[in-house]
């Protein structure tokens, strides 16, 4: 580390811990990814730290569901998490839990101090409260009617269809998202964090460059709104951290969400030598510490963090860089349409470095949304990665073997032009640090246009032919892997992996910036193997097929949907799943029905009720084998009208259909009523 090396902690927003890391959440780890190797390829101190937002209610529902603790499930979806970053080379230097020590003690000191300040106030609110569950409901845990355009099926916060902002007591009829139930409304005490005291502090720094333009603008939005206190607490049962001084009441996990920034560099600080906590968080720390975000939680990031961080008397953030969301050919990524990618089903088929590339040449530093065209994905690589830069090794590297003992000539053929390229690494070096990373793509592929039109002039494979041109071909060929080196190091932050296969190639250390600027002369190199490949239209086709499969295997196989209403997923959501009445019934009588080949007429017995159903299911059964049998039912599906009556609910069986159609083991145990979960 050089004297004047910057000291810099840098974060990515911390996945929650319930779900699969998608190609949306990589836009954000490649983007702080390639920021991050940048730096420390500048020879700065660079630390980037992460970790799963393990906490709040559907975390705790989805392991409920599961039936799990939730410790469990965070446990299990943190080693995915960290599988699939490390696979997609997203190199933290730790990966931590909020649900962790270092966290809750982060999240008390904070707490304590903004208290003992006074800006922490208790105030009892009323809330909608699942009597059947035993639990206050969030937002989102609620639907109904849109009270401003009558759709149904709303959740508590926003409407989808009109796209109205309320609050879920304005909703009409509403219902329990878990449960199905009416909420009653109930009292409760909050904690509340009162960030208009931190108005004045708040107003300087969100305009003290801390924040893109467009970011400070919205921001003044918010300012003219008003800040309003922040509900910081939540009622047991939930999955958080307790708050010290109030059994029974919890963090919200918005409040320590953030704060697990500091644990995960706290966890490590605690195992190096060279790394002291304080350095980094002190009020007039020295070092640079920078958020990246996504634009859906500019909120909590520029508002309630610096606020926290300031009245905790921890320093506050030096940036905060935002960034828009990704859509995948034009629209919002869809399991439908097989355009909800997972990291997983990525790497199932295709080069992260690709990815990497992609993301990086669409990448600027502003807060609009960036699209993965997968045509374009294509035609992109290969033209740019595999045609124009990898090319270059590949038509040099044979000539240095065959003819020249795997070693570079002693000095370079073209002074001026190797000038020209270490001389484009500032204005590269510069793009980088400003995160406009699809131009500094932009001024490698014109370097890499230039050395392609270097070799294309020379005709090295001309000079191979003819006798006597033995050391021109040397200096052309040393020249172009001396050109290819260059334009590899300036890649390298995008193309760790394809970076590190030409490092062993070229038989160098790893690149730095600095290290650019010299040639490498009179040095031998291996033998040269294929760097990357190109994209095959075919891989991304399966790609595209499989997350429409993996949507299937989970409709089918997996009992857990999402739990909160993902927009673009096409499951059926939990909520809805939720309303789903299933009984077990005893089968009272059976009767053929005159005129219908598959259907046999059942009259169900739901412990004290009794319906009447028409059940596909006469190829399996013969009418007098069923009375006494056990079955589930949907108890609560719209009466049907049908050709031979009506029929008031329906029959779930298992199997293929024909002779293996299976209802419940008489032995089963269960009774007639009882509700199947
Ligand atoms: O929006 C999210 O996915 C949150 N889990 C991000 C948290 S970032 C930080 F505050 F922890
Ligand atoms: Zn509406």
């Amino acid at each position: 580390m050089s004297q004047n090396a910057r000291k810099i902690l840098v974060t990515s927003a911390l996945p929650y811990a319930n779900g699969p890391i998608h190609i949306g959440h990589l836009v954000e780890y490649i983007q702080t990814d390639i920021w991050v190797r940048f730096q420390k390829m500048c020879g700065n101190q660079c630390i980037y730290v992460c970790a799963d937002d393990a906490h709040g209610t559907p975390i705790m529902l989805r392991a409920r569901q599961q039936g799990i603790e939730p410790e469990q499930l965070i446990d299990s979806v943190s080693t995915e998490h960290r599988a699939d970053f490390a696979e997609f080379n997203v190199a933290f230097d730790n990966y931590h839990s909020t649900h962790s020590e270092e966290n809750r003690f982060f999240a008390n000191t904070i707490y304590r101090r903004n208290r003992e300040k006074g800006h922490i106030s208790l105030r009892t609110i009323t809330q909608a409260y699942d009597p059947v569950e035993k639990m206050f409901l969030p937002d989102r845990f609620i639907k109904g009617q849109c009270p401003k355009c009558g759709a149904q099926d709303q959740y508590g916060d926003n409407c989808e269809v009109c796209g109205a902002s309320y609050s879920p007591s304005e909703l009409i009829n509403p219902v329990s998202a878990i449960s199905g139930v009416t909420p009653e409304q109930r009292e409760s005490e909050h904690h509340f964090f009162r960030l208009g005291d931190f108005e004045s502090m708040l107003k300087q720094w969100t305009r003290g460059g801390h924040l893109q333009n467009e970011v400070s603008n919205k921001l003044d939005e918010w300012f003219a709104a008003g800040l309003q206190e922040w509900d910081i607490s939540r009622d047991a049962p939930y999955f958080g951290f307790e708050i010290p001084d109030h059994p029974g009441k919890y963090f919200y996990v918005w409040m320590d969400a953030p704060i697990g920034y500091m644990a995960s560099f706290k966890n490590l600080c605690d195992r190096s030598d060279d790394l002291a906590f304080d350095d980094f968080w002190k009020p007039a720390s020295d070092a640079e510490l920078y958020h990246f975000i996504g634009k859906d939680i500019i909120y909590f990031h520029a508002l309630f963090w610096p606020a926290m961080l300031h009245g905790a008397d921890y320093r506050t953030p030096t940036a905060i860089f935002s960034h828009g969301f990704l859509t995948v050919n034009g629209l919002k990524m869809s399991k439908s349409r097989g355009t909800f990618i997972t990291a997983r089903s990525y790497l199932d088929h295709l080069n992260p470095e690709y990815l990497r590339y992609y993301f990086a040449a669409k990448l600027g530093s502003g807060v609009d949304d960036l699209d993965l065209n997968l045509d374009d994905f294509i035609a992109r690589v290969n033209a740019d990665l595999v045609g124009k830069v990898v090319n270059i090794a590949s038509r040099c590297a044979g000539f240095i073997h065959k003819q020249f003992g795997s070693r570079l000539a002693d000095e370079i053929a073209e002074p001026a032009l190797f000038a020209h390229f270490s001389a484009a690494g500032g204005a590269i070096a510069e793009l980088y640090e400003k995160r406009e990373f699809s131009r500094a793509v932009r001024e490698i592929m014109t370097l890499a246009d230039q050395a392609n039109q270097y070799i294309d002039d020379k005709k090295p494979w001309v000079m191979a032919k003819q006798a006597g041109r033995e050391t021109e071909l040397h200096a052309v060929c040393s020249m172009g892997l001396n050109l290819f080196r260059q334009l590899i190091g300036y890649l390298r932050p995008i193309l760790p992996a394809t970076a590190a296969l030409s490092e062993a190639f070229l038989r160098v250390e790893p690149l730095t910036w600095k290290a650019l600027a010299i040639p490498l002369t009179g040095h031998e190199i291996a033998k040269f193997k294929p760097l990357l490949t190109r994209v095959e239209r075919a891989q991304v086709d399966a790609m595209v097929e499989d997350s429409k499969e993996n949507l299937e295997a989970s409709r089918t196989a997996a009992p857990s949907g999402p739990l909160v209403d993902d927009p673009i997923s096409g499951n059926v959501e939990f909520p809805d799943f939720a309303k789903v009445d299933l009984r077990v019934v005893r089968i009272v009588a059976a009767e053929q029905v005159e005129g219908a080949d598959k259907l046999l007429q059942l009259t169900l017995d739901l412990g004290g009720e009794t319906r009447n159903v028409f059940a596909g299911i006469k190829s399996a059964y013969a009418p007098e084998s069923l009375p006494g049998r056990l079955t589930v039912m949907v108890a609560n599906l719209a009466p049907r009208k049908m050709r031979f009556g009506l029929s008031e609910g329906m029959v779930l069986a298992a199997g293929p259909g024909g002779k293996d159609i299976f209802l419940l083991s008489p032995d089963s145990g269960a009774e007639p009523g009882m509700r199947v979960k």
